[in-house]
């Protein structure tokens, strides 16, 4: 069965490659953009190439350009100054629409029960939550790439996507639908080595080409930068599997809380682990914490959505 879903992302190499998989196992009604690993004009950008690169005419639409309240920050170091650093993509032939957030609310009032992936900085879901307070209720689920149990990225508490920006996580943790997210802690589950790029080597056709781009390019400038994984985790495409593969993974409703304040923790999503203080003592809001996920199996989907264009 492949569900139906919109998109939000930060083209990036890791969304690159959560796109090759979306458009392999689920029916993918649109994908915004949003400012995050670099700015909005290169992850747009960026989205209609890859998108082109796989011949796949999906409407992209531009979102925002800056986060609600914080102030800019990049991931250029990791993705390159255009975010595709190591790649080679075609230059796009469309344009993309310049209203992600009117997209992403239209799109559920033509269809009710879309899944919602969102695999970079939160800013687009949260200013369309505010905007129409039956957005959430229209969507069967928000689930993102994001925070942790475990510690940080960007620093030593919070993870990039929520780091970037806190106050639009905070708000997408109490939106009225089920919301999952998919931290470090689980992401780290799945990495990429010297084995995977083995596979993908025997593979032809542009996906595996684009997914064995990024993945050297990533494994030779590994170590420049913090990761408390020992090889480079394929973040964005663990959170589209867990949507079209939610058989290979185990989530349990926890308490989450994002925190807005600390010098050194602002950006940390404070999951409730403690088990006599889950929710049933406490009463407070869940958010589905994915915590496990069959690695060898989602590192098979991957080289088998990069096959389907081979
Ligand atoms: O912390 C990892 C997340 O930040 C991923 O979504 C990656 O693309 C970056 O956006
Ligand atoms: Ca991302």
């Amino acid at each position: 069965m492949r569900p139906r879903v919109l998109i939000d992302c930060d083209p990036g190499h890791d969304d690159a490659i959560m796109m090759v998989c979306a458009a392999a196992f689920a029916d993918v009604v649109g994908i915004t953009t949003v400012n995050g690993n670099v700015g909005l004009h290169h992850t747009t950008r960026n989205a209609l190439a890859i998108a082109e690169l796989l011949g796949w005419d999906v409407p992209v639409h531009a979102g925002a350009a800056r986060p609600l309240i914080a102030d800019p920050v990049d991931a250029s170091e990791v993705h390159g100054e255009d975010g595709m650093h190591g790649t080679t993509l075609p230059t796009p032939s469309r344009p993309a629409g310049d209203d992600g957030i009117g997209f992403l609310i239209e799109a559920t009032r033509q269809e009710e029960g879309l899944h919602l992936i969102a695999t970079g900085p939160l800013t687009n879901v949260a200013l369309a939550l505010r905007v129409d307070p039956g957005f959430a209720r229209r969507l069967a689920g928000i689930t993102f790439m994001g925070g942790g149990a475990l510690g940080g990225n960007v620093t030593v508490a919070a993870e990039f996507n929520v780091f970037a920006d806190p106050e639009a996580a905070a708000i997408v943790l109490t939106a009225e639908c089920p919301v999952r997210m998919c931290g470090l802690d689980l992401t780290h589950q799945v990495t990429g080595n010297d084995a995977l790029l083995q596979r993908l080597r025997a593979v032809a056709g542009p996906a595996a080409n684009l997914t064995r781009e990024i993945l050297e390019t990533e494994l030779a400038g590994y170590g420049r930068y913090a990761s408390a994984a020992a090889e480079p985790p394929l973040h964005d495409p663990v959170a589209l599997l867990a949507v079209t593969h939610p058989h290979l993974f185990q989530e349990e409703l926890r308490p989450i809380h994002v925190e807005l304040a600390g010098s050194h923790s602002r950006g940390t999503t404070h999951v409730e682990r403690r088990v006599a203080a889950g929710s049933a003592v406490t009463g407070e809001p869940t958010t589905s914490w994915v915590h496990t996920v069959d690695g060898a199996a989602a590192i098979d989907a991957i080289v088998e959505a990069c096959a389907r264009w081979s």
